[in-house]
């Protein structure tokens, strides 16, 4: 099954059980001026109002969400590239009852939709469940356990404390307990031995996959309160990620083998004449680019531009993180990411509802805007390794000295020259790097 139909089936299944299908909201976070949240990270993010209307227009919606996780509680920055599973952007699959229906039937729902329409074997199912928590004085979620015992078997379900299945919306002060789904991919039957260990671990064979949560409390600063209003069953939040769901639907071991990269992944192979799947680092180095390039798309394209502020600082930080990879294992010296996105023009901006009329305009534009910044950042960089250079020939060659850690964090912090740089330097010039224990290699490493 293709991603396109993917979506349309799990929108489909949604609208025929009455709920009211939204448009996916701008990348940025408007909505909701006074919270910190940069961008939307959540499919919950246009209708938070909702859990607190007297009458919400709609009590039942769903929608497919655009998202980034690099900023707050969810940052996943840094694992981007080194793993399979893990995305700046990603695509949320999310529904919601507003006080209508309980865990029952989103369970329902969402057992219905996985089972039958998505044809997802029962077998491979496993969920997890809140198991309660006295200090915080959380009950047990025996209204999950109490529908998941009647659809599946009780050695697939599996009961976790506070830090796996109790849900915060990040930045609003809501919270609940969640029970989530999770699909073991492999063909190892030794997995279901010892699935307690595997499950919610980031294992590459058990797949984290939706979440299902009850919000029915208030947090501040830690502490948990009941809310007249929401304190119900029947206020539910759910996403799923759809890169992880085009993977098990296409049976694929990592998402960017999907649909969703494919294209993208085909593209940088032409531009930058590689290939993917035959060397770890150029791997790390594709991945990262078919990642980011969604997430610095969708942020140009709702209106960020890079630049030193607040968002347009993240997408800055994007973009540079794709050309240091690239000149660090391909030694790439030229724009290049702006070429990619006439791909994702064709996969996104008709599926996202952009105004078809712009497409060429917008096209051109977002092009002319990236090829600046990389452009920009080469500059940079290369003016700023000579500067590196000429500092290490004049101040330590000269004096015989070799380059210490106070130096190599000088550097980075001054010239953004990474420590990889400063080793090619030091070795072109003939000069000695001093031993030292600790360095907080992830500041100036890549
Ligand atoms: N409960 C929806 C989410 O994962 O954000």
């Amino acid at each position: 099954m293709k991603y396109n139909k993917i979506k349309n089936k799990f929108l489909n299944f949604f609208k025929k059980e009455g709920h009211k299908i939204f448009k996916s909201s701008s990348i940025i976070n408007k909505n909701n001026k006074n919270n910190k949240l940069m961008f939307v990270n959540s499919g919950i993010n246009q209708f938070i109002n909702f859990f607190f209307k007297k009458k919400p227009k709609y009590l039942k919606i769903a929608n497919i969400q655009k998202c980034i996780r690099i900023t707050g509680k969810h940052n996943d920055f840094n694992v981007v590239g080194y793993d399979n599973l893990h995305h700046t952007m990603f695509e949320m699959l999310g529904s919601w009852s507003f006080g209508i229906y309980s865990q029952k039937k989103a369970i329902k729902l969402a057992w219905i939709l996985i089972t039958k329409i998505y044809k997802i074997s029962k077998k491979k199912i496993y969920v997890t469940i809140f198991k309660g928590d006295k200090k915080k004085k959380l009950d047990f979620d025996y209204y999950s356990y109490n529908v998941w015992k009647k659809l599946i078997n009780k050695d697939n379900i599996l009961f976790f404390g506070y830090n796996n299945n109790f849900w915060k919306i990040d930045n609003f002060n809501l919270c609940g307990p969640s029970t989530e789904i999770h699909i073991d991919i492999s063909n190892n039957n030794n997995n279901k031995k010892k699935i307690k260990q595997l499950i919610s671990k980031n294992n590459n064979d058990i797949i984290e996959l939706w979440n299902i949560v009850n919000i029915k409390y208030i947090i501040k600063n830690n502490i948990i309160y009941k809310n007249k209003k929401i304190y119900s069953n029947k206020y539910i939040d759910t996403g799923m990620g759809l890169e992880r769901l085009c993977m098990i639907i296409q049976n694929k071991k990592s998402t960017y083998d999907t649909d969703i990269f494919y294209p993208i992944i085909k593209k940088i192979e032409k531009i930058l004449l590689i290939k993917y799947g035959i060397n770890k680092e150029i791997d790390i180095v594709i991945k990262i680019i078919s990642d980011h390039i969604r997430s610095i798309f969708f942020i140009i394209l709702d209106g960020i531009k890079p630049n030193n502020k607040k968002s347009g600082y993240i997408v800055r930080k994007l973009i540079r993180r794709c050309l240091i990879y690239s000149y660090k294992y391909l030694y790439i010296k030229k724009p290049f990411l702006y070429k990619l996105l006439s791909v994702l023009f064709k996969i996104f901006y008709k599926n996202y509802n952009y105004n078809i009329k712009k497409y060429k305009y917008n096209l051109y534009k977002l092009k002319k805007i990236l090829k600046k910044e990389e452009t920009k950042y080469f500059i940079f960089l290369f003016r700023n390794i000579k500067f590196v250079k000429k500092y290490i020939i004049n101040k330590l060659i000269n004096k015989k000295k070799k380059i210490n850690k106070n130096l190599i964090y000088y550097f980075y912090d001054t010239y953004g020259i990474y420590y990889f740089l400063i080793k090619k330097i030091c070795l072109k010039l003939n000069i000695k790097i001093e031993k030292f224990k600790k360095i907080n290699k992830n500041k100036i490493e890549i």
